[in-house]
């Protein structure tokens, strides 16, 4: 009955006010956008918590959320300076992600959005990382190339309109983010591995030579995992003969090792598919060397790069309210029994 009265009632407006909910793993958040504009983006993180454990334990993630949506849904409407009887539509992601973690968001975002009679809109997260820029820069249109990097995907995908893909290459192991995660292990430090593989990249030098995988070969696909495997081997080696070695050393040539091959092929898709652009999205492209090499890089070549402020790199709820917007445009609602799912394809 709601579905339906939604569908035929919804007016789609030109600038709707879209609230974004987003609790796929650690981070509950909510957002408030009017048309591409952000007027609020709050984040209850449970980080610290799961920080003592060496990764995210999804019991503890589900229970936090419970505890937060609540306050960071008050907070989002507070500081976006609007009342919920504003709002246009509620997007939340229903996937992919902990299965436990996503339900707390949909089943609020569902309540939400029947209780104000308004559309509900189910996003896929990892279009939600791809939506960000388009908050970053509001007159960016497709086609261009897209660069996803984050902890559970990394790919090169030829973004030919709001709503048609196509992955021109993947990662065939290991994604990027998961490759600084595990590297970060391995050199002592704490979770979250990428920010903190950074920060120690930054006293070091590119001075060991890992393997760039599959630079050359592969056409746009990526290989992580020979190359995390190269920097446990070179830790345990080093530490087997009893000598001495800089952990900063091995996290700035991993760091470029990383990095360097994810800009080589997305430069080479812009080229080959003759498009200017190439926009940045997922919570490794939060890296800083990644992200200075990449407008370099862009500059250089005559391109331009869309690179999303870092907080909207990383885990946040206006990505999602960026691909809500895109959805709602196209009138593509959500009935009240989707239901979320742990794994999703891009599509
Ligand atoms: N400064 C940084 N440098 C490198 N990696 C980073 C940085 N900041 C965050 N990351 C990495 O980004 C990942 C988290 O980002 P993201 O939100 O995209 O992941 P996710 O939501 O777990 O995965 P996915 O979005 O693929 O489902 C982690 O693997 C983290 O180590
Ligand atoms: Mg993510």
């Amino acid at each position: 009955m709601y579905f339906d009265t939604i569908q035929k009632t919804t007016v789609i407006r030109e600038e709707p006010l879209i609230l974004g909910i987003e609790s796929s793993c650690d981070e509950t958040a909510c957002a408030v956008i009017r048309g591409r504009k952000i007027l609020s983006s709050e984040i209850i993180s449970s980080a610290t918590e799961q920080a003592k454990y060496g990764g995210v334990v999804p019991e503890i993630a589900s229970r936090a959320h419970t505890e937060a949506v609540d306050e960071v849904v008050e907070r989002a409407v507070c500081k976006a300076g609007v009342t919920l009887k504003e709002i246009d539509a509620v997007a939340v992601t229903y996937g992919a992600g902990l299965l436990g973690a996503l339900l707390v968001g949909l089943s609020f975002a569902k309540a939400l959005a029947y209780s104000l009679g308004v559309p509900l809109i189910a996003v896929n997260h990892i279009r939600g990382h791809m939506a960000a820029a388009y908050l970053d820069d509001e007159a960016l249109q497709p086609p261009f190339i897209t660069l996803l990097a984050s902890g559970g995907h990394t790919a090169i995908i030829h973004t030919k309109s709001y709503t048609e893909f196509e992955v021109l290459g993947a990662t065939l192991d290991d994604a990027a983010g998961e490759a600084f995660d595990k590297v970060a292990r391995v050199l002592g430090l704490q979770y979250p591995g990428g920010p903190n593989v950074e920060r120690l990249a930054r006293e070091g030098k590119n001075n060991i030579v890992f393997p760039k995988m599959l630079k050359g070969e592969g056409g746009y696909n990526f290989s992580y995992s020979g190359l995390k495997t190269a920097v446990i081997n070179y830790c345990h080696t080093m530490e087997m003969k009893g000598q001495e070695y800089s952990r900063a050393d091995v996290a700035c040539s991993f760091q470029h090792a990383a990095v360097d091959v994810l800009i080589q092929k997305a430069i080479r898709a812009a080229k080959e598919k003759h498009l200017s652009t190439i926009v940045a999205g997922g919570g490794v492209i939060a890296n800083g060397y990644l992200r200075q090499t990449l407008e370099i890089a862009c500059k250089a070549e005559g391109l331009k790069a869309v690179i999303p402020a870092r907080q909207y790199c990383t885990d946040n709820a206006a990505m999602i309210a960026s691909e809500g917007l895109i959805q709602y445009k196209a009138g593509n609602f959500a009935p009240l029994d989707t239901n979320a799912k742990a794994a999703i394809p891009l599509r």
